[in-house]
């Protein structure tokens, strides 16, 4: 009959301390018993009772001391304890309170009290426990499922891209290499790398409102009749709508809504200025136009690379970010970045 729980029981009186351990025992419960703090504290420390009944006044360490000594040890920390003394000041409970203890039994005690109490908080400790292993354990989980859901988000994301890019055989890959450089950006930037997988998302599908363009316009070679290109325009708030009721963890369908946001606001379709273009926009918004310049397009040849870098060069501080364009093209100047995709 000993797995009522083990505790631990201290008192320096020998005739006190053999009364409390006989009384439990005959419980059911194990019983230590500890004549000083010393030994109290040597015994805890090697097997970790489920409870302690102690005794405030002792020579040498009194409770409190032992009390304050098993708080500050992690495997000891969540036992409770139960301070058991003859007298007992208001002032002595509040501080007994204070390091931790979770009762007082006033000796000399009725034994059903005591007995009580012990089974009471030997309870409420028991379930305590439960409940953080429970939450421990749906913590791990959801952190197992956030991943799976991150992978099949990845997985959708990269359908969609795809999707576009079939019908738009001009762009395919556009938005993944738009993506890679915009990666590429923010890391160099040193920007906290949950912000910069919202980035790599963003940009893999950043152009995924052209799904509502007509494609003829979208492959059209030659140049586009105004009407053509203002449908084109479309693609950014198109984008925005397919996106913005996913409940994405990054601001992804602001970031399509904003990438042809320019500094001074001649960009479309919101003309936002400056800071209130997000980060990430104006990020993408210099990758989009790198690596739009520098590939082929139905209406025209691909630019090459120089003019394309010339060209954010140009409107750094009017229409990029000077400090994005910056990088952007030290990245392919001093640190030979190249698109791989
Ligand atoms: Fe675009």
């Amino acid at each position: 009959m000993t797995d009522q729980g083990k505790i631990l029981a201290v008192d320096d009186t020998p005739a006190s301390l053999r009364l409390l351990t006989d009384l439990l025992k005959a419980e059911g419960y194990a019983v230590r018993p500890a004549l000083n703090g010393e030994l109290a504290l040597r015994a805890a420390a090697s097997n970790p009772p489920d409870l302690v009944l102690l005794d405030i006044r002792m020579p040498e360490m009194d409770g409190f001391e032992v009390c304050r000594r098993l708080k500050a040890e992690p495997a000891t920390r969540n036992v409770p304890v139960i301070f058991v003394s003859a007298v007992l000041e208001t002032s002595e409970k509040v501080k007994g309170f204070e390091i931790g203890a979770v009762d007082f039994v006033t000796k000399p005690y009725q034994r059903d009290e005591l007995l009580a109490r012990v089974r009471t908080h030997l309870e409420l400790n028991r379930l305590r426990n439960h409940l953080e292993d429970l939450v421990e354990e749906r913590t791990a989980e959801l952190r197992k499922s956030e991943k799976k859901l991150r992978i099949s988000l990845l997985d959708s994301i990269t359908s969609l891209a795809a999707i576009v890019e079939m019908r738009d055989p001009y762009t395919a890959g556009h938005q993944r290499r738009v993506s890679q450089l915009a990666v590429a950006i923010a890391k160099e930037l040193q920007l906290p790398v949950e912000q910069v997988e919202g980035i790599h998302l963003a940009g893999v599908v950043h152009d995924v409102g052209k799904i509502r363009v007509p494609s003829e316009i979208l492959s059209k070679p030659g140049k586009l009749t105004e009407l053509e290109f203002d449908l084109i325009k479309e693609h950014a708030r198109n984008g925005y709508e397919i996106l913005h009721t996913i409940d994405f963890p990054w601001p992804i369908a602001q970031i399509v809504l904003q990438h042809h946001g320019r500094l001074d606001g001649s960009g479309y379709p919101q003309a936002l200025k400056s800071d209130q273009i997000l980060i990430e926009a104006r990020i993408m918004a210099v990758a989009d136009v790198v690596e739009a310049m520098s590939s082929h397009r139905p209406y025209r040849p691909g630019l090459g690379l120089d003019v394309a870098l010339a060209e954010i060069e140009r409107n750094k501080g009017t229409l990029f970010d000077p400090v994005i364009a910056d990088t952007c093209i030290k990245l392919f100047r001093e640190q030979g970045f190249s698109f791989s995709v």
